[in-house]
């Protein structure tokens, strides 16, 4: 089958990349999952093959004395392209190395004959060949209809927050908790992620002989970088799902393939919280890609200092909700709450009642359980503070 590889360059007119459409059922051929986005490529005597990948496949490039590519071999990504977002099409992307593209020429002439063989795609180039009796087929899109919840029709998105503070200990990994619990009891699809390679989240929502059992080594990182897989994800309650992270120290090709993965997990889940660490850059790239972010603050001159100057960096739009935390009625905490009123007044952030420092909370944090499962009349407050900022986060994607 004739194929065209989408050649594109740069301003200056230079080569920029070779990328190739994998249609449906070149996927079919090759197995992959769903959300299985890596495959095995390696070239030589100017083919290329593509195999599922596994762990046994070796990384390998040789070079002759003249400088051109002989054989190359390693696992590569696939990316995701949405060609309807909200009818769910997709397609898978494979970009060429660039070595490959240089020894095949196919920044020359662009077309390939594709064929299948056993369970591997064999690509080869068109050069020299009279291909005009060649039919071209366009690609097949493919349809994860199945995948995408049901409350997710597409439309507008509005659905991934971080909780951010640039302090620690103030209850971020609480609140992505409960509000991501809350919004599962109601339905929705939640995913969380960490920034924070200890997985505090796991602590405050498991006891603690269950976490043992958890293989912790491949989470979020390996996700992104070395393909996609269901394994990964932890499931915490109904409808909750926590994806861990292995290491708190993500590499730039970490970075520039976050933005892909997570569009994925946009249409899969209703809503995604990221439970961060503000020291590290990664804060950053997390920021940026989410719609909105949630503060939990504290009622002390520097906690509320802080907040201010965040509502400056980032804009109040980008601001969803800010909740005091550990909250106790003393003079001091009671005036800086009546200087967040005052401070927040008309900007459109959702600023429920002060979340008191309970002891309750405290327990029920240690035993793994979220405000939701205790018949406390103690929590109620709690309760109707997150349930403001929930129902502000369904209603705002509506
Ligand atoms: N309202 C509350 N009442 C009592 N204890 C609380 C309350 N909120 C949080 N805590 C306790 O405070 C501690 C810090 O909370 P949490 O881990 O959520 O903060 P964090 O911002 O995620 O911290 P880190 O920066 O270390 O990740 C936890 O031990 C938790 O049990
Ligand atoms: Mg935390």
């Amino acid at each position: 089958m004739k194929r065209k590889i989408v050649l594109t360059y740069k301003k200056n007119g230079t080569f920029n990349q070779a990328v190739l459409t994998i249609d449906k059922k070149s996927l079919n051929i090759l197995n992959l999952k769903q959300d299985e986005m890596v495959v095995y490529l390696s070239y030589l005597n100017n083919e290329i093959i593509l195999k599922k990948t596994d762990n046994k496949r070796v990384e390998k490039i040789i070079i002759d004395k003249d400088g051109n590519l002989k054989e190359l071999s390693k696992n590569i990504n696939l990316n995701i392209s949405h060609s309807n977002k909200e009818k769910g099409y997709f397609n898978y992307k494979l970009t060429i190395p660039v070595p490959i593209v240089k020894a095949m020429e196919l920044d020359k002439d662009p077309n390939v004959d594709i064929r299948v063989e056993k369970n591997n795609i064999i690509i080869t180039s068109l050069k020299n060949k009279d291909y005009k009796n060649y039919i071209v087929e366009e690609p097949e899109e493919i349809v994860f209809r199945e995948e995408k919840s049901e409350y997710n029709q597409g439309g507008k998105m509005n659905n991934i927050f971080t909780v951010k503070v640039n302090k620690g200990g103030i209850g971020k990994t609480f609140f992505t908790v409960q509000i991501g619990h809350g919004l599962a009891l109601q339905g929705y699809k939640v995913l969380l992620i960490t920034s924070d390679s200890q997985n505090n989240i796991l602590h405050y929502t498991k006891n603690k002989k269950e976490i043992d059992k958890y293989d912790l080594s491949k989470g979020l990182r390996h996700a992104v970088l070395y393909g996609d897989n269901r394994d990964l994800y932890i499931k915490i309650r109904e409808n909750l799902y926590f994806l861990p992270t292995e290491s708190s120290i993500f590499s730039e090709s970490f970075e520039k393939k976050f933005d892909n993965f997570i569009e994925k997990k946009r249409i899969e889940y209703d809503y995604i919280f990221i439970d961060s660490i503000p020291t590290m850059d990664i804060d950053k790239k997390f920021m940026e890609c989410s719609d909105q972010l949630i503060i939990p603050t504290f009622c002390d001159y520097s906690t509320y200092e802080g907040t201010l100057n965040v509502i400056e960096e980032v804009g109040a739009n980008k601001i969803h909700s800010i909740v005091i935390n550990l909250f106790k009625n003393t003079k001091i905490q009671k005036k800086y709450y009546a200087e967040f009123e005052k401070s927040l007044l008309g900007t459109g952030i959702v600023f429920p009642k002060p979340i008191k420092e309970l002891s309750l909370i405290e327990n029920l944090i240690e035993n793994g359980k979220t405000i939701w499962e205790s018949g406390s009349k103690l929590l109620i407050d709690a309760q109707n503070s997150f349930a403001d900022v929930i129902s502000k986060i369904i209603e705002k994607r509506s």
